[in-house]
């Protein structure tokens, strides 16, 4: 079996450490290719509940390798946080691989995070304040920090002299901040070199060698469709390559291994952070979906913007990712409405619009156009199959379907592993 990926379609939240943990115990290797600790994903299992934010779903499944890819930026503070958390609650974490080749956060990226929004006021992009942006920065700026520089003091000096000498001016002259020692920061980052150093490994060529030996290597997305850097709602975005492309060039694995692209969609649309959100609620539909789908941020703990199902958005995420399978999430939200709108299309100053508008100006003024589905009052948190389904609710996924883009293989009814209407085999 070769890769297979899984990507957010929306902006994020869609419930994509749930679907990864689902398909766990079937693959080897899970592997984290974009971002960092900005990401949050709760997965469910029996009665305990996990927060993910570094670490790869797959961490949570015996036997499944997980590993974090070239393409994450590294909190190594929080890396060891969370590989504690869940040794404490009886995980076994000794099989983790970390790339050489991924960045590592340093503390002077998390503190120009924070003072670049509060700079930015209006403008800010609400970003989650752990440093991602900065330090995606540097590694373009190439003047980056990555795992395999801090095992050899004398380089890791050379670098942070490089980048500290640009930074302190930016730190100090333009936000009035205190100027940051290479001594601080080297000595924070040697001394968690000893622990970090038998995880590290050529991560791209143990892949390649179990892609070589036919195991299944999932490639799990952070973030989501329109946060993605190039894809996304440019400048509400972050900083790395959130969509499938993203896994290739995150991971070293090339794009001709890459059978499957499962893209995980919510079946109403949350955003957490600044940007435009043209079917967003602030009403109480909004209150309501918020409420019983408990939108509040894992990381952040903010609450999530809440709107209609767009099909605009899921077009659009086919087409990019290539998606060859959605899995629609949180259907069970959705149960006890009258009447279920979703978004087919936009009006941007009445100029009806069946895709994404290239222009950010038109995005921002677009206005939905709904069709009105008949709702169901059922709880369908016990479905497994399409047939248990009430009719209504199996309309709503057949018109969400036809609009997508791309065939809808399970749905979400429940935050739990087993909560899922299976259509069809993701692997
Ligand atoms: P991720 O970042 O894409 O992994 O998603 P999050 O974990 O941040 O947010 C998704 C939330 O929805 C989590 O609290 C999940 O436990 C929950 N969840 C996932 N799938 C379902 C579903 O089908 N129904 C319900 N009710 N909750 C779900
Ligand atoms: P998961 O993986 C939802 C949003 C932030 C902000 C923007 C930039 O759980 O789906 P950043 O700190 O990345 O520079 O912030 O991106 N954002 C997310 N929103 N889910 C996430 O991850 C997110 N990761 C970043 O709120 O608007
Ligand atoms: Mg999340």
């Amino acid at each position: 079996m070769p890769a297979i990926v899984i990507v957010g379609a929306q902006w994020g939240d869609e419930g994509k450490g749930k679907a990864t943990d689902l398909l766990g115990s079937r693959v080897d290797y899970v592997v984290k290719f974009n971002g960092g600790n900005n990401a949050g994903h709760t997965v469910v299992i029996g009665d305990e509940k996990y927060a993910l934010h570094l670490l790869p779903s797959g961490i949570l499944t015996p036997g499944c390798t997980p590993v974090i890819g070239n393409g994450v930026v590294i909190d190594l503070g929080v890396l060891f946080e969370e590989l504690d958390g869940l040794e404490q609650r009886g995980i076994d974490t000794s099989k983790l691989l970390v790339s050489a080749n991924a960045h590592v956060i340093a503390d002077y990226n998390r503190t120009l995070d924070k003072v670049t929004e509060r700079f930015l006021g209006s403008r800010r992009i609400g970003t989650t304040g752990r440093g991602i942006g900065p330090t995606y920065a540097d590694k373009i700026n190439r003047i980056g920090i990555r795992v395999q520089d801090v095992f050899d003091e004398k380089i890791l000096r050379q670098k942070l002299e490089g980048a500290l000498d640009l930074k302190n001016q930016i730190l100090a002259k333009i936000y009035n901040r205190r100027a940051v020692s290479v001594d601080e920061i080297l000595e924070e980052l040697l001394s968690q070199s000893e622990r970090l150093r038998p995880l590290v490994a050529d991560t791209a060529l143990v892949l390649h060698e179990a892609l070589g030996r036919g195991e299944t290597v999932l490639l799990e997305a952070g973030q989501a469709t329109l946060l993605d850097v190039d894809h996304g709602t440019y400048p509400f975005v972050t900083s790395s390559s959130a969509t499938s492309g993203g896994a290739c060039t995150g991971t070293g694995i090339p794009p001709t291994q890459i059978e499957r692209v499962i893209s995980i969609v919510k079946a109403y649309t949350t955003r957490v952070g600044e940007g435009p959100f043209p079917t967003e609620l602030l009403d109480d539909h909004g209150e309501f979906l918020r409420k019983v789908g408990m939108e509040y941020g894992t990381t952040t703990g903010r609450p999530r913007r809440c709107g209609w199902f767009d099909t605009v958005i899921a077009r659009y995420a086919a087409r990019v990712n290539g998606v060859t399978d959605f899995v629609l999430t949180k259907l069970d939200v959705l149960t006890g409405l009258d009447k279920v709108p979703v978004c087919v299309a936009y009006d941007v100053g009445g100029v009806r619009y069946d895709e994404m508008p290239v222009n950010q100006t038109d995005f921002h003024h677009a206005t939905p156009i709904y069709e009105e589905l008949p709702g169901w009052w059922e709880d369908i948190s016990g479905a497994r199959t399409l047939e248990d389904l009430p009719a209504n609710a199996r309309a709503y996924v057949n018109a969400v379907e036809d609009m997508a883009g791309a065939r809808i293989s399970a749905i979400g009814v429940g935050p739990g592993r087993h909560e899922t209407v299976v259509i069809r085999d993701l692997l």
